[in-house]
C-alpha cells in the first residue's frame, strides 16, 4: 500500500515539477472544449433503414447536453458511395440521402446551437470518391489533360508500364496504385490512392484543387459550422517525384510520440514519415485556410487528423497561423503504463506550449479498438486493427475498469478532450463479428488478415429493452450489436448512479466548475517516477490514477470530487484501488 502523508505529499515547489501553466479561464472555446465525436451511421436511425442519420442525431441532442459536452464533431455525412463509410466523398456540398438532406443538417445545426453545443464537420481533402465528377471526368479525359491534373495519374514502370509508378502501399493494404483502362480497352495510366482504390488522391500542387476546397470551407462556414476536423491532414502534399519508400504506413503507429528526452521511446519519432506524409509544403494550405476561418465571426476552429510523431513535429500543424488543434494520438497509443503516460503528457505540453496551442487528448475513435476493449487486452499497448472471434479476447471487466480510469485521467488534464460516441456508456468493441457482415475496406484489402474497424463502429444502444437497443424504430441495424450492449444502454446508464455515463457527466461538471480545461499541471513529486501511479495537481484538484496492483492511500481529509471506481477505506483513510482514478482536493 502506498501512502501519501504530510511528509511525502508535495507541498513545496522543490518536490513538485510544473509542466504547464494555467491559461485564461475564459478563452477561445476550443482551447478547453470537450468535443464529442458522432459517427452518424451508428448514432441513431430515425427513418428505420438501419443506418443512423441526421434527424436521429437531432433527436438525441439532449443526451449530449446532459453529458455536458461543448461541441460535437460529425464524421462525414456528404454524398458518397460509402466505400469507406463516407470518407469517400462524391459531393462535398450535399448530404447523402442515407443521412438526410441539407435541410436536415440546418435543423441539426440550429438545434445544437440553441442548446449551446457547437458543431464541427469533417473535411476530407486528401482524396475524393472515384464517383466524384472530377474523377469521372479525369477517367474520361486524355493523359496529360487538365482533368487528370487534379489527381495523381502517372505512367507505370516497366517496358509496357505494367508496374506501378512507385512501391507505395495503401494504408488499407495492397498497392497504392490502380491502373486505368483506356476507352479502347488497352491498359492506361495509374492513379495514386493512399487508401482504397475508390479514394483517388488529389494533387494539391494544382491551384484548382486549392481553390475548390477553399470554396468548400466557405460553403460550410456560411451555413454556420463552428469548425472542421481535417482528414489525413498530414498527407495532402507528397514529396516531389513520388520517390519509392520501403517504410510501413499505418493509421495507427507504434511510437509513443515523445521526443526521446524522457527515455521512454522505443522507436523515436517513427510516425508516419515517408514521402507521402508530413511534407513541409502542407503547412501553406493550412495558413490559407486559417485566413479564411479568421475572416468569419464566431471563433471557428480546425483540428488536424495527422498521425505524425514526435509531438514536436505534430505541433507544427498548430502554429499560431495554422490549425487550432491536432489530435494527440500519442496519448491514445500510450497504453496503460504510468511512465509512458507521463512521458506523453509532458512531451505534449512541451510541444504545444512552445507554439501557444492547446494540447488535446483522445482515447477512442472510429478507427481504433475502443479503449474499453483495448485496455482489457493482455498487452494494452498492442493495438490490433480490429479483433476476430478467434483472437485472444479482451477481459471485459478489466477493460471497462481501466477505460473508466483512463477517461477520468484524460478529463482531468488541461486542454481539450475528444470523446467518441459510446465511450460515455463504457461500450466495448464487438469482437466477434461474423466476417460476412464486415464492411471496412481494410478487411477486404488485407485479404481478411486484419479484421478492420467495424467492431468499434457498432450502432449505439439507447434503450435496453427495445429492438436494436433503440438504435432504430424497428430494430434494423447496419451492423449487429453484441448482447453485452443491453447493460450499457443509455436509458439504463442515465438512471444508474455510478454508471459510466454518470461518471462522465459528473467529471464534465466538475471539470467545468473547476476550470480544469484551462488549468495547470504539476506532477505530485512523491509519484514523479512511480512505475504505477500518475498523479498531478491541476489548479487545486489532484488527479491520481493508480495503474498498479497495490492501493494508494490518500491524505487524511482528502475531499473526493469524483472517482472512476469504488474507493476503499484503510484505517480510516480513503484508498484508491488498482486501475482506478480519483479527483480530490486536499
Ligand atoms: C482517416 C479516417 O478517420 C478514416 O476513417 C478513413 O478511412 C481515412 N482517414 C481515409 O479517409
Amino acid at each position: 500500500m502506498t501512502r501519501i502523508d504530510s511528509t511525502t505529499a508535495p507541498t513545496s515547489a522543490t518536490d513538485a515539477v510544473t509542466v504547464h501553466a494555467a491559461g485564461v479561464a475564459e478563452g477561445s472555446w476550443w482551447r478547453d472544449a470537450v468535443i464529442y465525436q458522432v459517427y452518424p451511421r451508428s448514432f441513431a436511425d430515425a427513418n428505420g433503414d438501419g443506418v443512423g442519420d441526421l434527424p436521429g442525431i437531432t433527436a438525441h441532442l439532449d443526451h449530449l447536453v446532459e453529458l455536458g459536452v461543448d461541441a460535437l464533431w460529425l464524421s462525414p455525412f456528404y454524398r458518397s458511395p460509402q466505400k469507406d463509410a463516407g470518407y469517400d466523398v462524391a459531393d462535398y456540398r450535399d448530404v447523402d440521402p442515407l443521412f438526410g438532406t441539407l435541410d436536415d443538417f440546418d435543423v441539426l445545426l440550429e438545434a445544437a446551437h440553441a442548446r449551446g453545443v457547437r458543431v464541427v464537420v469533417d473535411l476530407v481533402p486528401n482524396h475524393t470518391s472515384d464517383q466524384h465528377v472530377w474523377f469521372q471526368a479525369a477517367l474520361a479525359a486524355d493523359e496529360g489533360s487538365p482533368e487528370r491534373g487534379r489527381y495523381l495519374f502517372r505512367e507505370g514502370r516497366g517496358t509496357g508500364g505494367e508496374e506501378p509508378p512507385n512501391n507505395w502501399q495503401s494504408i488499407f493494404g495492397g498497392p497504392a496504385w490502380t491502373r486505368t483502362t483506356r476507352a479502347d480497352g488497352t491498359p492506361g495510366q495509374w492513379y495514386l490512392h493512399l487508401f482504397d482504390s475508390s479514394q483517388p488522391d488529389l494533387d494539391w500542387s494544382n491551384p484548382e484543387v486549392r481553390s475548390e476546397f477553399e470554396d468548400v470551407l466557405r460553403f460550410w462556414l456560411d451555413r454556420g459550422v463552428d469548425g472542421f476536423r481535417v482528414d489525413v491532414a498530414h498527407g495532402m502534399v507528397k514529396a516531389d517525384g513520388l520517390p519509392d519508400w520501403d517504410g510501413h504506413v499505418a493509421m495507427v503507429d507504434g511510437a509513443d510520440g515523445t521526443d526521446g528526452t524522457d527515455g521512454t521511446d522505443a522507436v523515436n519519432g517513427s510516425g508516419n514519415s515517408g514521402p507521402m506524409f508530413d511534407q513541409d509544403g502542407v503547412h501553406e494550405i493550412y495558413r490559407a485556410w486559417r485566413r479564411i476561418l479568421d475572416s468569419y465571426d464566431g471563433d471557428r476552429a480546425m483540428v488536424a487528423e495527422a498521425w505524425v510523431e514526435p509531438l514536436s513535429r505534430l505541433a507544427r500543424y498548430v502554429r499560431a497561423d495554422e490549425m487550432h488543434q491536432a489530435f494527440n494520438f500519442s496519448f491514445l497509443v500510450a497504453g496503460w503504463d504510468a511512465a509512458r503516460l507521463r512521458g506523453v503528457v509532458e512531451a505534449s505540453f512541451r510541444a504545444n506550449d512552445a507554439v501557444g496551442a492547446p494540447t488535446t487528448w483522445v482515447l477512442s475513435n472510429h478507427d481504433v479498438v475502443r479503449h474499453a476493449s483495448r485496455l482489457g487486452l493482455a498487452e494494452p499497448e498492442h493495438r490490433p486493427n480490429g479483433l476476430f472471434a478467434s483472437d485472444p479476447q479482451p477481459d471485459a471487466e478489466l477493460g471497462l475498469r481501466r477505460a473508466r480510469a483512463a477517461s477520468l485521467l484524460m478529463l482531468g488534464l488541461p486542454g481539450s478532450s475528444y470523446v467518441y460516441q459510446g465511450e460515455e456508456l463504457g461500450l466495448p468493441d464487438h469482437t466477434s463479428l461474423d466476417d460476412a457482415v464486415r464492411q471496412d475496406p481494410a478487411f477486404f484489402r488485407t485479404g481478411g488478415a486484419e479484421a478492420g474497424r467495424d467492431g468499434c463502429r457498432i450502432p449505439m444502444p439507447w434503450e435496453a429493452d427495445a429492438p436494436a437497443y433503440g438504435f432504430s424504430p424497428d430494430g434494423a441495424a447496419w451492423l449487429p450489436q453484441p448482447a453485452s450492449y443491453a447493460a450499457h444502454a443509455a436509458d439504463v446508464e442515465r438512471a444508474t448512479p455510478g454508471s459510466t455515463f454518470d461518471l462522465y457527466r459528473t467529471a464534465l461538471r466538475v471539470r467545468k466548475a473547476e476550470h480544469l480545461g484551462t488549468g495547470d499541471l504539476t506532477w505530485l513529486g512523491v509519484f514523479a517516477h512511480d512505475p504505477h501511479v500518475v498523479a498531478l495537481r491541476n489548479r487545486d484538484v489532484v488527479v491520481l490514477a493508480n495503474l498498479g496492483g497495490a492501493a494508494v492511500t490518500l491524505p487524511a481529509g482528502a475531499e473526493i470530487l469524483v472517482a472512476s471506481g469504488e474507493l476503499t477505506q484503510d484505517a480510516g483513510a480513503t484508498a484508491v484501488p488498482s486501475d482506478t482514478t480519483v479527483w480530490y482536493r486536499a
